[in-house]
C-alpha cells in the first residue's frame, strides 16, 4: 500500500466473505474509516485495525444523506491528502450502492491522489448462492426500487427482476426517513402493471452471520403491501416466461455468415 492512498474494500455481508486482500488492506491501513452494517461487523473491523473510525456517525448533524455522503467523502480523503494510507471498508461490495465510496474516488482521481477500489461480496452475489438463480440462464435486470417506480424503467418479465432498497422507495425516506406507510403498496401497484398479481415474489435477506440462515420469504405480489421489509431486505421478482427465440435474429446471422463465406 502506497503513502498517500485509499483503498475502498468490501467486507461482505459478514467477517467470513472479507477477501484476503481486503483483510489485507484493513491490517496496514494509518487509518480506516468503516461502514459495516451490523455492529458485530463494525467490532470485528476495529479488531482488525485500532485506528477504525465508523463512518456511521456523518448521518447525525446532516439534514440530507447527499451532505452526509459529502462529509463521508471528505472524512476519508482528509487523511490521504496528509500522506497517509486509508482504507475505507463498506459491507458488501465498496461500489454497489454505495455513493461515498464512488463520491471519494471520483474526487480522489480529480485531485492526482491515489485510489483503488477492490471488490468485495455484494447481497446480490449471495442471493445468486441462496436462492440458486444464475444470471447466465435468462439473464438477470437489477435496480435501485425508488429507480424502478419513479423512472417506470421497461422491464423484460423473460429475466428476473432484483429491486434494491425497497425500504426506502418513498421519496421521504431519501432524505433520511423511513418510507411512510402505503410506499411498499404503492411499489407492488407498480409491479401488477407488469405482473400479475398472484406472481409469487421472494423478500430475500441474506445472512450476516455465518451460523444463520438467510430469509427467503415468500409472497403474492397482491400481498406484499403488508409484507414485512427492514432496510436490509432486497426484492426478488422471478421471470414470468422463458424468452422466445427471434427469427429475424436468426436470419441476421445466417445472412452475417453467408457474406462472411462469400
Ligand atoms: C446501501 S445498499 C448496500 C449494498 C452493499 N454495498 C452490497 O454490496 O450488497 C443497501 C441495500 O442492499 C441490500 N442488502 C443489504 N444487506 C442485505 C442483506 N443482508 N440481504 C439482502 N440484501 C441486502 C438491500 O437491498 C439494502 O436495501
Amino acid at each position: 500500500m502506497h503513502k498517500g492512498c485509499l483503498l475502498l474494500v468490501g467486507l461482505g455481508l459478514h467477517p467470513g466473505q472479507c477477501t484476503l486482500e481486503a483483510l489485507a488492506a484493513l491490517k496496514v491501513a494509518d487509518v480506516v474509516f468503516a461502514q459495516a452494517g451490523e455492529p458485530d461487523m463494525l467490532a470485528w473491523v476495529c479488531a482488525q485495525n485500532a485506528n477504525t473510525h465508523s463512518l456511521q456517525d456523518h448521518y447525525a448533524g446532516h439534514s440530507t444523506r447527499l451532505d452526509a455522503y459529502e462529509a463521508m467523502a471528505e472524512a476519508m480523503l482528509a487523511p490521504v491528502r496528509q500522506g497517509m494510507r486509508v482504507c475505507a471498508a463498506f459491507y458488501g461490495h465498496p461500489g454497489v450502492f454505495v455513493s461515498p465510496s464512488h463520491m471519494a474516488r471520483t474526487r480522489a482521481h480529480a485531485e492526482g491522489l491515489v485510489v483503488m477500489m477492490l471488490p468485495g461480496v455484494s447481497a446480490e452475489d449471495c442471493l445468486y448462492a441462496d436462492l440458486g438463480v444464475d444470471p447466465g440462464g435468462r439473464g438477470v435486470q437489477s435496480y435501485e426500487a425508488r429507480d424502478f417506480f419513479v423512472h417506470a424503467r421497461a422491464i423484460d418479465v423473460c429475466a428476473p427482476l432484483i429491486l434494491w432498497q425497497p425500504a426506502v422507495v418513498d421519496e421521504a425516506a431519501q432524505s433520511g426517513f423511513c418510507s411512510r406507510a402505503g410506499a411498499l403498496t404503492a411499489l407492488a401497484a407498480a409491479l401488477q402493471e407488469i405482473y400479475p398479481g398472484d406472481h409469487d415474489v421472494v423478500l430475500y435477506e441474506a445472512a450476516c452471520c455465518a451460523q444463520e440462515p438467510a430469509r427467503i420469504e415468500h409472497v403474492r405480489l397482491d400481498r406484499l403491501g403488508c409484507a414485512e421489509i427492514a432496510q436490509e431486505t432486497t426484492l426478488f421478482v422471478p421471470a414470468l416466461f422463458a424468452p422466445k427465440p427471434a427469427p429475424a435474429r436468426q436470419a441476421l446471422m445466417a445472412r452475417a455468415l453467408a457474406q462472411t463465406m462469400s
